[in-house]
């Protein structure tokens, strides 16, 4: 496979033992057959993406497919992470069986993190596990949810609060489908570019803050460098701890605040990465309010996000008693324990780890950061 990938492909590796596969990193991987070579063989693929993505991306990659795949299906599920649910589950699994799909048929997620852990899901649990590809065409995806083998859909009480470990067997990142994201969906994937500094290299954040104006004008050079990065980071982090028995917690840097703001809204109204922007800024407060970092690297880290186009003003979620309210909201996470809250937290700067906070302090972030 790696021979005949473009010159201009980076590769980064997942190492899980026999759970190791591929992270491709490069423009006109969706059209080239060889981002497709040596994958599990099989009498059908099926391709799952959705309204938006399908018309502009599932042609190419349906064709790619049909060289190595006699038969290749395709479901379109409705978009947006309201439909990160059960129905919406339900209709790729009608799909493998309309088509008498057997089990070693290999699914593609070509979409968003939406449809990336939906696909992933469905293969977790398609007569027991088959195998499935990430086609990853957001920059949030292409930086995070495609990588580490996180699979979920939505409760209306909590998000992704139920789903399974399965990890692709290879994931493809075409550097060319960002060309057609929306300027909101980039700042949305900004934000988890930005989480790998503070939590693990300050190099790559001093580096994002010199290149976050070629990044938001979406310069090739510029967005292959922070995908790799990122990619390297999280491969480092879940190559140690896939089942996130610890270190791969420090990944969800600001989501506790940040799903409880998705969750609390009704999902769609904040993008995932918006809520995760401002859900950092939180929890660089609280741990600065915990005295483990200083005020001016909040300050540097809220102005980073500010300026890639993310918020960094909590919404409220309550007119009565909006802080009950988060508290309550965050009490549904699976870093939780025995109902107690616990946040990922700023050691210093590049360094992170979880931990329970007093109450008091975390009501003080809220009522600082709510507007
Ligand atoms: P998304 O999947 O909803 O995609 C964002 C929007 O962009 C959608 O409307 C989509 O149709 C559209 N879109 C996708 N690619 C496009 C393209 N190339 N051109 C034009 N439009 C395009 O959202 P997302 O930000 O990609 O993912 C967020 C989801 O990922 C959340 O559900 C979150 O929980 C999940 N997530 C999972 C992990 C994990 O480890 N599994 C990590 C982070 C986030
Ligand atoms: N996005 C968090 C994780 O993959 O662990």
């Amino acid at each position: 496979m790696n021979a005949a990938l473009p010159d201009t492909t980076a590769r980064v590796s997942i190492s899980l033992a026999e759970r190791s596969y591929p992270i491709l990193i490069g423009p006109s991987l969706l059209v080239a057959a060889s981002s497709f070579a040596h994958l599990p063989s099989a009498a059908a693929a099926l391709v799952v993406s959705n309204t938006t993505v399908a018309p502009l991306y599932a042609p190419s990659l349906v064709d790619a497919l049909k060289s190595h795949y006699p038969k290749v299906h395709l479901v379109t599920l409705p978009d947006g992470e309201a439909h990160k649910t059960w129905p919406t589950l339900q209709l790729i699994f009608d799909a493998l069986l309309e088509n008498f799909c057997d089990r070693k048929t290999v699914l593609f997620a070509l979409g968003g993190g939406v449809v990336g852990d939906m696909t992933g899901f469905a293969a977790a649990s398609y007569m027991r596990g088959v195998p499935y590809v990430q086609v990853p065409t957001t920059l949030l995806a292409q930086v995070d949810s495609s990588v580490g083998g996180k699979t979920a859909i939505n409760h209306p009480l909590g998000k992704n609060m139920i789903g399974a470990f399965y990890q692709p067997v290879r994931v493809i990142c075409d550097l060319d489908v960002l060309k057609t994201l929306p300027p909101r969906e980039l700042s949305a994937g900004l934000a988890e570019v930005i989480k790998y500094g503070p939590i693990f290299d300050m190099d790559f954040l001093d580096w994002i803050e010199r290149h976050l104006d070629a990044l938001l004008a979406r310069e090739p050079q510029a967005l292959e460098h922070a995908i790799r990065r990122s990619c390297e980071i999280k491969a480092e982090v879940v190559g140690q701890d896939e089942r996130e028995s610890g270190l791969r917690a420090i990944l969800n840097f600001g989501h506790t605040f940040g799903h409880a703001i998705e969750s609390g809204l009704g999902y769609g109204q904040w993008l995932h990465g918006e809520a995760v922007g401002c859900g950092m800024v939180m929890a660089a407060r609280l741990s600065q309010r915990l005295g483990l970092i200083d005020a001016g690297f909040v300050e540097r880290l809220t102005r980073l996000i500010l300026h890639a186009g993310l918020p960094v003003v909590a919404p409220r979620l309550a007119d009565f008693d909006n802080v009950a309210r988060y508290l309550e909201l965050m009490k549904i996470d699976k870093k939780a324990e025995g109902g107690e809250i616990r946040f990922v937290v700023l050691e210093e700067p590049g360094r992170a780890a979880v931990r329970a906070a007093p109450e008091a302090l975390v009501r003080e972030v809220i009522e600082a950061s709510c507007q």
